[in-house]
């Protein structure tokens, strides 16, 4: 009966695909290709596969379990969790990651609004006709037409959301995620066949060992890790709160890690030849796709095409990313407060398009804003997930709930890492990111 309320995951290959959905985002397009080739290329892949494969499963696998355990988003998690060692307080630390997935919505809406208009500005044409792909962009960032691509943006996530998790969610990550794997792969053979793309497969994949010695790199391989993967306490949470006792959790965070790695090194493969072979510079963040790449188009043969097909392929990563931090809000409404669902995604979309105007309309609020929610904001949801899943509700019982469905189960090793190692390095990401900036 609960679980015709909550709606549910159908099948596991539809949970991972919307698992992957969500981490395949601007983590992959515009943090991760830039990352490699300046911390040390094929060298840097060491810290990262190692943070990501042996980091990564193991919070994906505690989001996805204390999902479950509790069959609440963190909320509803926190609170369950807390009563069971007799305290009200766990309500109250949910709102916690509740505040920080309502922040990167913000942030999330407004650059999928950036990113339909591109897309809608390839099918018109209207970037190639302006003077600079520069001069484009500050035309649209951070002026008042942007809230209404919010907007268009926010109801393309809403209709997929109102459908609710398994007519929603799943079908639609079922679609789009194999369209996006063929969208990458079209623009990956079309950027390493452009004159002059060696030189950006040899910055990307040529190894810089010497980088291997900077703790910064460990830093940022570390940070990309958690990022990438999405695990802030939130969505993965919920994702994992429609999850049937039956399904899989250790190899669905496998399967999403591996997953999200191939996005991550198909998308630099697309995106770094392309820009050495337009002697353009691949750093990281908007200028990259909103400048950068558009310059590229509009000086390539057949770069209208191109520039549809890759505009369409970021729009579908930032979709399938949006609705799952959406889901966050949409679960607590109805779960806290008895709403229905489309009530739920209605308000939601509301109250979010209202406080998307200042960042939507000031660049310098927004730069401002993004960096206190991927620096500060997530790290810390992500840790205050781990700390109330591993040491609250405790290591054993968590495992117990991780090996529940699974075909192989994972060890009692499994629980000294996850209490100490995990919990651990999490904190120090925490600190580490609040070091860097400062230094
Ligand atoms: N994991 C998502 C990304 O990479 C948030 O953008």
């Amino acid at each position: 009966m609960e679980k015709k309320k909550r709606g549910g995951f159908l099948t596991r290959n539809g949970f991972v695909l919307a698992c992957v959905g969500s981490a395949v985002g601007v983590g992959n397009l515009w943090m991760f290709p830039w990352r490699l080739g300046q911390f040390g290329g094929a060298a840097f892949l060491i810290p990262y596969l190692l943070f990501v494969y042996a980091l990564g499963t193991i919070g994906l696998m505690g989001e996805f379990g204390l999902g479950r355990y509790a069959q609440r988003g963190p909320v509803g998690a926190f609170d369950k969790v807390f009563r069971e060692r007799g305290s009200g307080l766990g309500r109250y630390l949910g709102a916690y990651p509740l505040l920080t997935a309502f922040s990167a919505l913000v942030i999330y809406t407004i650059v999928s609004g950036w990113i339909l208009h591109y897309l809608a500005a390839s099918v018109t044409g209207a970037f190639f006709e302006a003077e600079s792909a520069a001069g484009y962009f500050g035309g649209l960032a951070g002026t008042s037409p942007s809230i209404l691509w919010a907007l268009a943006a926010l109801a393309v996530s809403a209709v997929i959301l109102y459908a609710g998790v398994s007519s929603g969610i799943e079908r639609a990550s079922r679609i789009m995620m194999p369209v996006l794997l063929g969208l990458f792969a079209v623009l990956v053979v079309r950027s390493l066949t452009l004159p002059g793309a060696l030189n950006g497969v040899r910055y990307l994949l040529l190894p810089d060992w010497s980088r291997l010695a900077e703790p910064l790199t460990w830093a940022m391989a570390l940070g990309q890790a958690f990022f990438t993967v999405s695990l802030a306490g939130s969505g993965m949470v919920v994702y994992g709160s429609y999850m049937s006792r039956d399904m899989d959790i250790p190899s669905s965070a496998l399967q999403t890690v591996s997953l999200d790695t191939i996005a991550a090194i198909l998308a630099s493969l697309m995106i770094i030849p392309a820009t050495f072979a337009f002697q353009l510079d691949p750093a990281s963040g908007p200028p990259l796709l909103f400048i950068t790449l558009p310059e590229i188009f509009r000086n390539m043969p057949a770069g209208q095409l191109f520039s549809i097909l890759f505009f369409a392929g970021v729009f579908i990563a930032a979709v399938s990313s949006h609705i799952s931090i959406m889901e966050v809000l949409i679960e607590a409404v109805i779960d806290q407060l008895g709403r229905s669902r489309q009530w739920a995604v209605l308000v939601i979309c509301a109250v979010i398009l209202t406080l998307c105007i200042p960042f939507a309309i000031s660049m310098q609020y927004f730069t401002i804003f993004v960096d206190v929610v991927t620096v500060y904001m997530v790290p810390l949801a992500a840790l205050s997930a781990a700390i109330v899943f591993f040491w609250v509700l405790g290591a054993s019982q968590a495992r117990s709930e991780v090996n529940t469905g699974s075909q192989r189960p994972v060890g009692k090793w499994w629980e000294p890492v996850a209490k100490y190692l995990f919990v651990g390095i999490a904190a120090a990401i925490v600190v580490l990111q609040v070091l860097y900036r400062i230094g």
